[in-house]
């Protein structure tokens, strides 16, 4: 554990500055909420996007080191670091902050192996007795072709290291799930990530992202969100980062919640702390469930995107106040409030997408959706030489609103979309609908 500073209220430092690493539709809406808080002053962005230049500070800095980290932060002379994307964290930069001295919210690399290795997450899993689906793991493509007769189908692929959401295929036939070995290992899905694969029973059920705030000790529950991660309606088509998601309190009942604290988090916490890597930050729990109960899909070592979205979109907490106190060790006592209105994002992705993207397209009708009671997180979005904004990524941005049911923010969100317009834009036409088929709580 990191060294901690005393700390209370009336310590909490005046003129508060805080850093957030990264530069997607996630951090757009971490520096969105962060600038609405009474005790942030300045919220700097690195490297950020255009939708952040009326909330933040954008200071470029593209895939730096931690080191360069570090640098920025002690030139912007911030009290404060969050790290949006699991990459920094991998690489070392909640290690290098602490070893400084520096507070910053986020596990250190050893404890981001949760998401960074799904082979080192499947082993804490087991050791925890943390229900997860039957799995081998596979080190070579012969390995992996004779092990596949053992599963039933569909069977479950997954590249070992990091693959922005594609290195996971669902294959439904024999020869898909050879031709997805051969693309696994052969690098061309996931490129290294691949070279070791994790073969998984199929998991039939609802999926719910649950995602907690850790200092180490205390957990902070956020409100559960579902995400909607294929391309297309219905959950057809390829697995993207996210298309889209909701955040309700009929996602799971005050029950089934509990049970996820207690079968799932608390023994991972545990885990990570008898290992002598005790994981702070984000700890998200990919959750699938299903008839036989709660099962762990995957961990990931940060905030959902577009989860998060539709989680700043909702909380009405300082937030600034959490995560100072989240970044100094002092999260006991802290409890974060969500508005009664659910909400819903929506995300707008570029021609091509999850495949090979198109980027340059002119984008228009950001304030016209804004107008209409919207908030537009933007993410793939850059401004091209003349000033206009464009599109620079595959998520390109995420309409995001609130009503006082879900179906009342699924309208408002999607009037929003209605207004957006770039060439290839395509986006679902579903999202939350599986919420409204659930009972109110
Ligand atoms: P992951 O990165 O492990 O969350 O996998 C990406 C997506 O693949 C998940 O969000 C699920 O939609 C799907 N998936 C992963 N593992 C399973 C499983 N064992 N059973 C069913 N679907 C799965
Ligand atoms: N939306 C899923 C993720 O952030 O991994």
């Amino acid at each position: 554990m990191w060294k901690r500073a005393p700390f209370s209220l009336t310590r909490y430092p005046k003129n508060v500055k805080v850093l957030v690493i990264g530069g997607g539709g996630r951090e757009h809406a971490l520096a969105w909420r962060l600038a609405r808080g009474a005790s942030i002053t300045r919220v700097y962005v690195t490297p950020g996007n255009p939708g952040m230049a009326n909330v933040a500070e954008c200071v470029p800095l593209e895939n730096a080191t931690p080191e360069e980290y570090l640098g920025l932060a002690e030139r912007l002379g911030v009290d404060f670091t969050v790290v949006g994307p699991e990459a920094p964290l991998v690489a070392g930069v909640v290690d290098l902050f602490r070893q400084c001295g520096k507070p910053i919210v986020g596990p250190t690399k050893a404890a981001a192996n949760l998401e960074g290795s799904k082979v080192f997450s499947k082993e804490i899993m087991n050791s925890a007795g943390i229900p997860t689906a039957r799995y081998t793991i596979a080190e070579s493509e012969a390995e992996a072709l004779a092990a596949l007769p053992r599963f039933e189908l569909p069977v479950v692929l997954k590249a070992d290291g990091l693959a922005a959401g594609k290195g996971v295929i669902v294959a439904k036939t024999r020869d898909e799930a050879s031709d997805g070995v051969r693309a696994l290992f052969s690098g061309q899905l996931a490129g290294d990530a691949g070279r070791v694969v994790v073969i998984e029973d199929f998991l039939p059920g609802r999926e719910v992202s649950f995602i907690v705030l850790t200092d180490g000790e205390t957990v902070v529950p956020l409100a559960p969100t579902q995400d909607h991660k294929a391309v297309h309606d219905g959950d057809e088509g390829p697995n993207t980062g996210g298309m889209g998601a909701f955040c309700a309190d009929n996602i799971l009942t005050g029950a089934e919640t509990q049970e996820v604290l207690d079968r799932v988090i608390a023994p991972t916490i545990r885990a990570m702390a008898q290992r002598g890597t005790p994981f702070s930050g984000f700890l998200y729990a990919g959750l699938m469930m299903t008839e036989k109960g709660i099962q762990v899909l995957e961990f990931n070592a940060r905030l959902g995107d577009p989860e998060c979205q539709t989680l700043m979109h909702r909380m009405n907490s300082d937030w600034g106040a959490v995560l100072y106190r989240a970044a100094t060790g002092r999260l006991a006592g802290v409890t974060i409030g969500w508005d009664a209105a659910p909400s819903v994002c929506v995300v707008a992705a570029a021609h091509g997408y999850p495949g090979q993207v198109r980027t340059g397209d002119s984008i228009s009708g950001v304030r016209d959706a804004e107008a209409g009671g919207a908030v537009v997180f933007q993410a793939g979005t850059r401004l091209n030489a003349q000033g206009g904004l464009v599109t620079a990524g595959g998520r390109v941005l995420g309409v995001t609103a609130s009503g006082v049911d879900l179906r009342a923010a699924m309208n408002r969100a999607y009037l929003g979309m209605e207004q957006i317009r770039f060439e290839g834009i395509h986006f679902r036409r579903d999202i939350g609908a599986k919420g409204l088929a659930r009972r109110p709580v």
